[in-house]
């Protein structure tokens, strides 16, 4: 863990510049609007290690897959959200010498990520080589008022100079995806222009054929009054630039305001692209810098209205939700139903920057409470509609019938992940997609949802579990071989008992939506089953024996589930023993040592208990609790949220807080060595739901909400805003009470502790402790 970043409850604040951080500090301070979005490179020049990126929300390029020795059903291609052009690019000369913070002396370095307004910005001091001295102060941010547009104010002061300053601003599109398989580049050019003070860029990705035009619009004040410029336009293949030349004198400050647009082809005809992204740089340079930042602090309010938590009395754990919050606001808006949340966002390239089972597992809850329920609606339908590809992956794979298996990583449906052990083994993502919509369900009441769309992905994936069981003769049970659970530090393991388990609830589940399906509407079930071939009796049938008879392993002698048959036999030592040298395993352990450890990379066991908690009575989860936890190193971020909640639910407060900061900081604090790639996003709404649901206790039961708090020491209060079925809640949980404000105009009926509380509208309850 390290304390790089200072605690301030609104900002991420860098004071003074490491190099050897550069890169973490790139991925903390990211800045996206859910369309676009960049790392925190510098604008300047950097000749230091640096991971540069910009990305388009939806634009990738399925990269010819690299793997060792192919097998049979890999996928072709790994599609990857590109590494788009660098339009935040202003290079800066003084004289000859080029301003480059890795080869000057730096006086002083301020960098600081505004969450409440949304912006990032620098301030630095610097001494070149040459002895010249100046202030470089820029100010950025990626507009969620205009979400197409970023705008930069870049200012330049010299200190003890007078002469040339040179600020080229550019967009360079000649950019490669760090993690290319072969090396290549995806982009070709199409158009350009540049001209008097803007230019604009069209680039084509290669195969995919997404256009993307990127612009740009400059203006100059000098000594705080705009100034006529005449700037020399640079055309390079796949390059535009403005060169203008200003003559400094020392103490007067020099801005270049850069307006930005970045316009793709999902959202417009190609050949009129360019033309719109000019038409939007040239409208949001006419609101003007200050006003486009004032429009996006006011946007950035209504946002945090609904979304913040708010915790007294603990700076840094304030600041880690903030944070989280506001990066999971930076990537997924919502408002498009073919996008989804990447595991790192707009943040880095790491892990392709497609759709994992994270979205529906971790990021979907966050959604409900606090969005508009079409967001979460939009995150099931884009699984609804990639169902055609997912049942095509499962037919790859020696399935029949219509069964279906989702893909472990996607960006259109068509599995891109190629590690056989967890292509065609880490199945259980599945059942995550089943259990968002009986998550969105139970929240919403929209039991629409189900006959409209949800049934026929429950039936085609239960259909795939149907077949992927196979009876054992010799346990007279069925069984599931071959998997690889949550937990990757294990693979091809018989029978694993999430798996499992996921996939008998996913049959329950879906003969109970058959049901329901069947009284609301029963010329629609009848038309589904009849378009799907679904041979209701005997499918039914077959998935009630598998109910009936599956095998789930578990210990009699320690009472608890086990993570797979033969778990035991491992050498069972602790996480407790492990030197902190030789921690993290991935990095320090060979693979192999690994597989054969007793060492759990993430929530399994427990991830089951946590979503089947009403499954099971306290005492259960508290043995697998007790067993599992100290054998988990944590290695995936999603790891940490899980166990806080169940650690909450077990009233271990201290537990839940350790791994509450541990989540919440994770990037922050960098503690898994690995920020520099990128954020953790996804496992970011895991972090909300351990304080809503780890201590709020906050659950749906019968349609009814009901909370169960727990305070942690340290904090004197903490505070959280819900949407729930068009209500709009804040439940304050401080030392002497808890207290529920509904700022709605519906009324309301909820449980807190034992007790039922009827909440009027607009008004508010407090309940003694
Ligand atoms: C985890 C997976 C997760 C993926 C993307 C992996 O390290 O083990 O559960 O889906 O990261 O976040």
């Amino acid at each position: 863990m390290k304390n790089y970043f200072k605690v301030d409850e609104w900002k991420i604040i860098e004071e003074g510049f490491d190099p050897e951080y550069n890169k973490v500090a790139e991925s903390v301070f990211s800045l996206g609007n859910g369309r676009m979005g960049q790392r925190a490179n510098f604008e300047e020049a950097y000749s230091g290690e640096t991971l540069q990126g910009n990305y388009v929300a939806g634009v990738y390029y399925p990269d010819k897959t690299r793997v060792g020795w192919w097998k049979n059903g890999y996928p072709e291609y790994f599609a990857k959200v590109l590494n788009a052009a660098n339009w935040i690019a202003i290079d800066v000369k003084i004289g000859d010498e080029q301003l480059d913070l890795a080869k000057c002396e730096i006086i002083d370095f301020r960098r600081e990520l505004n969450m409440k307004e949304g912006y990032l910005s620098r301030n630095m001091a610097v001494r070149t080589a040459s002895g010249k001295e100046l202030r470089v102060e820029s100010t950025r941010f990626c507009s969620i008022v205009d979400d197409e547009a970023g705008a930069i104010a870049y200012t330049v002061t010299a200190f003890n100079f007078d002469g040339v300053i040179t600020l080229t601003t550019f967009i360079d599109g000649d950019i490669a995806n760090a993690d290319a398989n072969y090396d290549e580049k995806f982009w070709d050019e199409v158009s350009k222009q540049v001209n008097g003070d803007s230019g604009v860029l069209q680039l084509r990705t290669k195969k995919t054929g997404f256009e993307v035009a990127t612009a740009m619009k400059v203006s100059v004040l000098q000594g705080g009054y705009p100034i006529n410029f005449s700037a020399n336009p640079v055309r390079k293949e796949k390059y535009i630039g403005l060169e203008i030349k200003i003559n400094a004198t020392r103490n007067q400050p020099v801005t270049l305001f850069k307006y930005a647009a970045n316009l793709s082809s999902q959202n417009y005809e190609k050949q009129e692209l360019s033309a719109k992204a000019l038409d939007t740089v040239e409208r949001v340079s006419e609101k003007g810098f200050a006003i486009m930042l004032k429009e996006q602090a006011e946007a950035w309010a209504e946002k945090w209205k609904h979304n913040d938590i708010l915790i007294e009395g603990d700076a840094a754990a304030q600041q880690g939700i903030r944070f989280n919050i506001f990066q999971l606001n930076q990537t997924y808006t919502g408002e498009d139903d073919r996008l989804n949340i990447g595991p790192k966002g707009f943040t880095g390239e790491k892990y392709g920057g497609s759709t994992y089972w994270d979205t529906e597992a971790y990021c979907v809850p966050f959604y409900l409470a606090t969005a508009e329920q079409k967001v979460s609606r939009n995150l099931l339908l884009y699984r609804y509609k990639q169902l055609g590809k997912a049942i095509e992956n499962a037919q790859l794979l020696g399935f029949k019938n219509g069964a279906a298996l989702y893909p472990m990583v996607t960006m259109d449906g068509i599995e891109c992940h190629n590690e056989w052990e967890i292509t065609f083994e880490e199945i259980h993502r599945n059942g995550a997609i089943a259990y968002a919509m009986f998550n969105y369900v139970r929240y919403t009441g929209d039991e629409q949802y189900l006959t409209d769309y949800g049934l026929e992905v429950l039936i085609a994936i239960s259909r795939f579990w149907a077949q992927r069981v196979n009876w054992s003769a010799q346990k007279e049970l069925y069984v599931m071989l071959g998997v690889t659970g949550p937990n990757e530090y294990e693979n091809n393991v018989n029978n694993n008992w999430y798996t499992s388990t996921i996939a008998v609830w996913c049959l329950k589940y879906t003969l109970d939506v058959i049901e329901k399906v069947k009284a609301k509407d029963a010329s629609k079930y009848a038309e589904l089953a009849a378009r799907i071939n679904f041979d209701e009796q005997a499918e039914t049938d077959k998935f009630k024996d598998i109910i009936a008879k599956m095998y789930l392993p578990y210990d009699d002698e320690l009472q608890i589930f086990l993570q797979q048959d033969g778990f035991l036999d491992k050498e069972q030592t602790l996480v407790k023993d492990l030197p902190e040298s030789e921690r993290p395993l991935v990095k320090k352990w060979s693979w192999d040592r690994i597989l054969r450890s007793p060492f759990i990379k993430q929530a399994d066991v427990l991830q089951g208990l946590y979503f089947f908690e009403d499954d099971y009575d306290l005492e259960t989860i508290r043995r697998n609790y007790d067993y599992y936890e100290p054998r988990t190193v944590h290695e995936s971020s999603l790891s940490p949220c899980v166990h806080s909640i169940l650690a909450a639910k077990l009233g271990d407060v201290d537990r839940a807080y350790e791994f509450y900061l541990r989540t919440s900081r994770l990037d922050i604090d960098d503690y898994n060595d690995d920020t520099e790639d990128g954020c953790h996003i996804t496992s970011m709404a895991g972090t909300w739901m351990s304080v809503v649901q780890g201590f709020g206790g906050m659950r749906v039961k019968n349609g009814q909400l009901l909370f169960n708090p727990l305070l942690p020491p340290k904090w004197n209060a903490f505070s959280f805003h819900i949407g729930f079925r068009g209500v709009l809640l804040n439940i304050k949980v401080s030392k002497e009470a808890v207290a529920i404000t509904n700022t709605s105009d519906r009324d309301i009926e909820v449980s807190v502790y034992d007790g039922r509380y009827f909440i009027k509208a607009n008004s508010e309850e407090v309940i003694k402790k």
